[in-house]
């Protein structure tokens, strides 16, 4: 299948690395459509780990063209570290496209990102403070610097100026907080030109060239389904849309030529930053998820918020996405418990009537309310990150793996065991 879309179906973080790290190895190219520097994908190989911010996690490999499509916000002092880092690990960038469409973060943005925080106070959403929202916000509000503009120092200045004035009152005059030196950036971001104007290409062009020739395009979601802008736990998301449908928009491909879309679900539930989040764990079963999952947040270092397993989140992921397979990850985790607790359905009471949700309530005053109603299965002791083949599965394990796909109607393709890259099941 020459085009594949690989999506977070939680609220992030669910190791859509990893997986496109598998994947990769028989691609051509991977492509970044959306998010930006808020996403951290973690990929542990013979060299070591990497924490991917902005590239493509297909970089790894020689053979494949790592593309940071349109979609995307790039922080140019992020993306020049990440190059340097990279480089300085003895993998080649010079494949590397950056669509010239793209926007900016630019160092007012993310100000605002934390002015904005710090005014909502208790009602904050719990962003990365990486000036994600105040990007897309200017995107869409015809302010926005793009990547192309690095390339025209006269209109770099022209758009600066413009977008700086009104920033600059923002900043003191409502947050009343200090604002940014037009000159600064100026000489900032003419240094961002210099080092990233080889990069700059036409990337829909590009990508879509590849599909013609029949290449295997990988399309690498950031983030996750229910912190999508239209469809997620609204207003606790973030400013983009992670769903399959972005990676059209975001690359520059028309909805014809995506052949398959992966979900990539972790075996239990995880968030970083507010917002509801039915099946959350306190105590001791949260911190084995904790501990024993690492989950500590990969961009901000945040520790992740814990929960049993969400069915009705999962189906919700189904139907927005069209997921054709799911990839399980981090089943290993769940090694040691004695029972896993799964979400097949919601309860909601109201003015003492009661209510259940298959599906996921349409109102969010009702999805912040809703109880999970679990359902019970048997856990395993067994150590399963040596595992490499289904049926050396302790049979709780595969008995939790095939209730998904019962409840689902979608197949899991794969199964990861352990953060390598070799410690996962091919189904
Ligand atoms: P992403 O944002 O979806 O790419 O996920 P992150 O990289 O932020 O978080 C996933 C974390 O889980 C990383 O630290 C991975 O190294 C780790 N990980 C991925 N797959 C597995 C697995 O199967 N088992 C274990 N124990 N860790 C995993
Ligand atoms: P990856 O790609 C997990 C969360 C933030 C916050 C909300 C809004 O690694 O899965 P933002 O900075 O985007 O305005 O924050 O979204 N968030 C993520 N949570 N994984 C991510 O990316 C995330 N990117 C943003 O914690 O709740
Ligand atoms: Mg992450």
């Amino acid at each position: 299948m020459p085009a594949r879309v690989v999506v977070g179906t939680q609220w992030g973080d669910e190791g859509k690395g990893r997986i496109i790290d598998n994947l990769a190895g028989q691609s051509q190219m991977v492509v970044r459509f959306q998010g930006g520097n808020n996403a951290g994908h973690t990929i542990v190989n013979e060299m070591g780990e990497f924490k991917f911010h902005l590239i493509p996690s297909g970089i790894l490999y020689a053979h494949v063209t790592p593309v940071i499509g349109n979609g995307v916000v790039i922080d140019p002092r992020v993306l020049c570290e990440e190059l340097n880092h990279v480089e300085a690990r003895g993998i080649s960038t010079d494949k590397l496209k950056v669509s010239g469409n793209a926007h900016l973060i630019m160092p007012y943005h993310i100000l605002l990102d934390a002015a904005h925080e710090t005014m909502l106070g208790r009602r904050r959403i719990g962003t990365t403070k990486r000036g994600i929202g105040p990007a897309y916000t200017d995107k869409a509000a015809r302010l926005g610097i793009r990547v192309q503009d690095l390339l025209d120092k006269k209109i770099l200045r022209q758009k600066l100026d413009t977008a700086i004035g009104e920033k600059n009152d923002l900043l003191e005059k409502v947050y009343n907080s200090s604002g940014v030196d037009p000159f600064e950036v100026m000489e900032q971001y003419a240094g961002y030109a210099d080092r990233l104007s080889p990069y700059i290409a036409d990337t829909s062009l590009i990508i879509n060239r590849a599909l013609g020739r029949g290449e295997q395009v990988l399309f690498e979601g950031a983030q996750g389904c229910l912190l999508d802008i239209d469809h997620g736990t609204y207003p606790f998301v973030t400013s983009s849309n992670p769903i399959a449908g972005a990676a059209c928009v975001g690359a520059g491909v028309g909805p014809t030529a995506i052949d398959e879309v992966l979900g990539v679900c972790k075996a239990y539930t995880t968030r970083v930053g507010e917002g509801p989040f039915p099946t959350e764990l306190s105590g001791s079963l949260s911190e084995h998820f904790v501990s024993k999952g690492g989950e500590f947040g990969t961009t901000t270092g945040r520790k992740r918020r814990c929960g049993w397993p969400d069915l009705v989140i999962l189906d919700y992921a189904v139907r927005l996405n069209g997921l054709t397979g799911l990839a399980i990850t981090k089943l290993d985790v769940l090694s040691g418990l004695e029972e896993i607790k799964v979400c097949t359905m919601y309860e909601y009471i109201h003015n003492g009537e009661r209510a259940h949700y298959v599906d996921f309530p349409p109102h969010q005053s009702i999805f912040h309310h809703c109880l999970p109603v679990m359902q019970s299965l048997p856990g395993w002791k067994e150590d399963i990150s040596g595992v490499r083949r289904l049926a050396d599965l302790p049979k709780a394990a595969r008995d939790y793996l095939d209730f998904i796909t019962a409840h689902t109607g979608v197949p899991i393709n794969m199964v990861s065991v352990g953060p390598g890259r070799d410690e996962f099941i091919e189904v």
